[in-house]
């Protein structure tokens, strides 16, 4: 069972070079942090790891060549290592503390920046990419700057920078040194590339399956009702234990290719490489600088074969932190199309009619919808869209909300090309109430006033009065201040629309945007609702989609929409009379509710 979310963004190169492009854009924002924690940590590196050797070698040199050796002629070089290591002591926490602020502001940056992208993204993009593995992603691309940057300061720039230092020194005993180990190093790099890559195979078949397991998690989990109702738990369970063990058979086996295949080839290199050294010390580094170049050809080639060790787990650390950014920035390289214009034209707040002008739309990957669909709306007309699942009333409204743009000819409000306006301009212009209207997880209050942050309490009493939302909300433990649940779940169907008409009253626009607004109330809290919203139209153009026709009839105009087709439009009486597709419909409607069904059609 494959589920939308455990469809994996393999990250591609662009994507893990959009990653790097962020993360170094972060890095060079804080350089006043960056320079500072790189070079220190670097410095401090030299110290300890170099340095300190180097006062140790002249000592034993001193002792070897056997000359004077009292304890006064021993404590310069002594207090000298003292110095260089409480030296570079400080400047290793002077580096970390850098860092860590480094990597707190760059954390907060990226996650600031992350949700602005998301932010842009158009309506389709959330309706393929589920709000669970997004905010994983989201959280990640933050998140893993800690490592990138930490594995940058400690390993790479902390450890080859200072490498360099090494060599330099080495150079001056013995350029044969140098040489013995660039080799060493270049021959354990040929050797180990090919394993790396093929290790970055198991890599991603590993996250492949890491994030079946995910996906599988966060639908059963957002379907537990539906898992319960059918008494499925069983089988969901069986299906996480066999995507769970999946996952565990294929993180082992790339843990143990990086372990057994490439640490083993390694470890006799870097031991191999050890020997070498000291082989050269003795035999070159022995002649002119005695004893002394022995001890620094020998800790500096530790400290080098300590680095090449540690290589694999380097370039692990980074490609671990690359490959998770980079699974945001994927969802990056395809830009949004809604977008406001670059010279937007100015809103003119007068007369809001609405018009559709030869407009085709095809949702993606389906057949197209709307061929040269016209509709005139003029201002404070109230239109009823009805029609058959599926004919495209939904659709319609999102397309005069600009969540989705026309694939060609365009929509007119007040004459004005809606994809000429600012889209933040275009969308004041309307009150919406969604097919299924969802809620914030939070207070009831809080959730009518989403529609005008700055609304007064009286105004917020008003509006969910006038919704009927006050009946229901006295009785909930907290009144207003009742959080709402995920999505609104601690509300019924008629509460969570009632709320979202209230938003709809309290945020007072010129055109009213109702999609099956009331078809979750009983006909009597309907009937109530109703006159609420007919206030709420007065002097307003609406457009009101409605499955129950009742609550359409008296409109001023009716649109019969049926795949995509206006098929008829007319008044109640008019289109009765015209005995069509709506004459058909409203006959079928028993007890006020449409029957889509051709068995039930038939009943009499
Ligand atoms: N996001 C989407 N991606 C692809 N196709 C879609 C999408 N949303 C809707 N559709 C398709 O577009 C057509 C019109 O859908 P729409 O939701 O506009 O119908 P509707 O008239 O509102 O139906 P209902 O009365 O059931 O709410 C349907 O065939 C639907 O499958
Ligand atoms: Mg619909």
């Amino acid at each position: 069972m494959e589920t939308p979310q455990s469809r994996k963004v393999q990250p591609s190169k662009r994507s893990v070079l959009l990653a790097l492009r962020y993360y170094g854009r972060e890095l060079a924002r804080l350089r006043r942090l960056t320079v500072p924690t790189m070079l220190l940590s670097a410095l401090g590196n030299i110290g300890i790891n170099y340095i300190a050797p180097l006062i140790v070698a002249k000592l034993v040199g001193d002792i070897a060549d056997n000359r004077d050796v009292s304890v006064g002629s021993a404590l310069p070089y002594v207090l000298g290592f003292v110095g260089v290591l409480l030296f570079a002591e400080t400047l290793w926490r002077i580096a970390l503390h850098c860092l860590n602020r480094l990597d707190a502001l760059g954390i907060e940056h990226l996650y600031v920046i992350g949700m602005d992208e998301l932010f842009a993204k158009d309506a389709a993009f959330f309706h393929d990419n589920f709000a669970g593995s997004l905010t994983k992603r989201v959280l990640s691309f933050a998140t893993r700057f800690e490592q990138f940057v930490d594995t940058l300061t400690f390993q790479i720039v902390g450890s080859f920078v200072p490498l360099t230092f090494g060599a330099v020194v080495l150079w001056r005993y013995e350029p044969l040194l140098v040489i013995g180990l660039l080799v060493m190093v270049a021959v354990t790099a040929v050797c180990v590339v090919p394993l790396i890559r093929r290790r970055q195979e198991l890599v991603d078949e590993r996250e492949e399956a890491i994030a079946r397991v995910s996906g599988h998690v966060a639908d059963s989990l957002m379907n537990m009702d539906t898992v319960r109702a059918f008494a499925a738990e069983g089988r969901e369970a069986a299906e996480h234990r066999a995507r769970v063990a999946a996952s565990r058979r294929l993180t082992l086996r790339s843990w143990d290719y990086g372990n057994l295949r490439i640490d083993t080839l390694v470890a006799p290199m870097s031991v191999l490489t050890n020997a070498l050294g000291l082989l050269l010390a003795v035999t070159l580094g022995g002649g002119a600088h005695g004893v002394e170049a022995i001890v620094v050809a020998f800790t500096y080639y530790a400290n080098a074969t300590r680095i090449m060790f540690e290589f694999n787990q380097i370039y692990r650390r980074l490609e671990s932190s690359m490959t998770e950014a980079a699974q945001f920035t994927e969802l990056l390289l395809t830009p949004p199309t809604v977008l406001d214009p670059p010279l937007p034209e100015t809103l003119v707040r007068g007369a809001a009619d609405v018009r559709f002008e030869r407009v085709a739309f095809t949702h993606a990957g389906g057949r197209p919808l709307f061929e040269g669909l016209d509709l005139d709306v003029p201002a404070g007309s109230k239109i009823g869209l009805v029609g058959r699942s599926g004919g495209g009333k939904t659709t319609l409204t999102r397309l005069l909300l600009r969540m989705t743009d026309v694939d060609s000819g365009r929509i007119l409000i007040g004459g004005q090309d809606i994809s000429r306006l600012r889209q933040a301009d275009l969308r004041s212009l309307m009150a919406y109430v969604p097919q299924d209207p969802a809620m914030f997880h939070r207070t009831l209050r809080e959730n009518i006033a989403f529609a005008r942050p700055d609304a007064t309490e009286a105004e917020i009493r008003r509006a969910a009065e006038a919704a009927h939302v006050t009946e229901f909300a006295d009785e909930l433990p907290y009144g207003f201040d009742t959080m709402v649940g995920e999505r609104g779940v601690k509300l019924s169907g008629g509460q969570r629309q009632r709320v979202a008409l209230a938003r709809a009253i309290l945020r007072d626009a010129p055109i009213l945007l109702l999609d099956e607004a009331t078809s979750a109330l009983d006909s009597e809290s309907e009937i109530l609702v109703q006159e609420a919203l007919w206030r709420l139209m007065d002097g307003r153009t609406a457009l009101v989609v409605a499955h129950r026709l009742s609550t359409v009839a008296t409109m001023d105009r009716l649109v019969v929409l049926d795949r995509g087709r206006i098929v008829e439009q007319g008044s109640h009486d008019e289109l009765l009379a015209a005995q069509g597709a709506y004459a058909k419909l409203w006959q079928h409607q028993s007890g006020g509710f449409l029957d889509d069904s051709p068995a039930r059609a038939e009943f009499p």
